[in-house]
């Protein structure tokens, strides 16, 4: 064997193959996989009126959700998981011309969608980011709120996703969550099936990833809506 090159070529193999199952072992695994599988293709029609119909709690209370997220002029934010836009098209009226609503999602038919709708109603202040499931693609230190509506349980790598909205969030930022509240005996069949996470739950991994808790505003009643800001390096959690 040449002295310059001491280890054997399945020696070598061996290492390659444990550095290689150590790095997939280290990446988050998928909390719920096929959970966007209806969003791979989607319909537009079909999911405006899923997702913009009376009934629906958060249509209902668009509103005050979008009061109570505390949107105006001077901020950027980014509608994270933002479907048909519906929250979108309300914070680009209420923040300024010159400021920036990002709407991202993983549904490259969705963004288009609401690139158009919004310029159809002179919205000229959205930008659409088609992102991973993995990373929300935002350009650092872009945003001051992240708002994630009926999503985060639509979130396959909640850590990976929590990260890169922290890395887009400025000193300072905000994220607020909407989601369904999760109750055995009293959420529907449908929630406790499709929901991973209950309310606890989720504080605790959005804490765990660098964030800390501001509080639940009493707004909604089959969603909560929590409030979170961005640790910095110098706060202690
Ligand atoms: C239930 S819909 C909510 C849509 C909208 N926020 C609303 O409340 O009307 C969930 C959305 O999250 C998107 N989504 C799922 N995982 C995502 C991810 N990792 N990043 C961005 N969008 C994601 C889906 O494509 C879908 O549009």
């Amino acid at each position: 064997m040449n002295r310059y090159f001491p280890l054997s070529l399945p020696v070598l193999l061996l290492v390659f193959l444990q550095l290689i199952s150590g790095l997939a072992a280290s990446q988050e695994q998928s909390v719920r996989p096929g959970i966007n599988r209806h969003y791979q293709d989607p319909e537009w029609d079909q999911w405006v009126n899923a997702f913009e119909r009376p009934g629906r709690e958060v249509f209902d209370q668009r509103h005050a959700i979008v009061a109570a997220a505390g949107v105006r002029q001077g901020m950027d934010l980014a509608d994270i998981g933002a479907g048909t836009g519906l929250f979108t098209r309300l914070f680009a009226s209420q923040v300024g011309p010159e400021d920036t609503v990002y709407a991202v999602d993983i549904s490259e038919t969705f963004v288009r969608n609401i690139l158009r709708t919004s310029t159809e109603q002179g919205l000229s202040n959205v930008k659409g980011i088609v992102n991973t499931a993995r990373d929300a693609a935002l350009p650092e230190n872009s945003i001051d709120l992240a708002f994630l509506s009926d999503t985060y349980h639509h979130f396959e790598y909640p850590q990976d996703m929590l990260a890169s909205i922290r890395h887009a969030l400025r000193d300072g930022g905000r994220l607020v969550i909407v989601d369904f509240r999760r109750h055995p005996g009293v959420s529907s069949r449908w929630v406790m099936g499709h929901v991973r996470a209950d309310m606890n739950e989720v504080i605790e991994e959005v804490k765990a990833a660098g964030f800390k808790f501001l509080e639940e505003k009493p707004l909604l009643d089959i969603n909560y809506f929590l409030e979170f800001e961005k640790r910095t390096a110098e706060q202690s959690p």
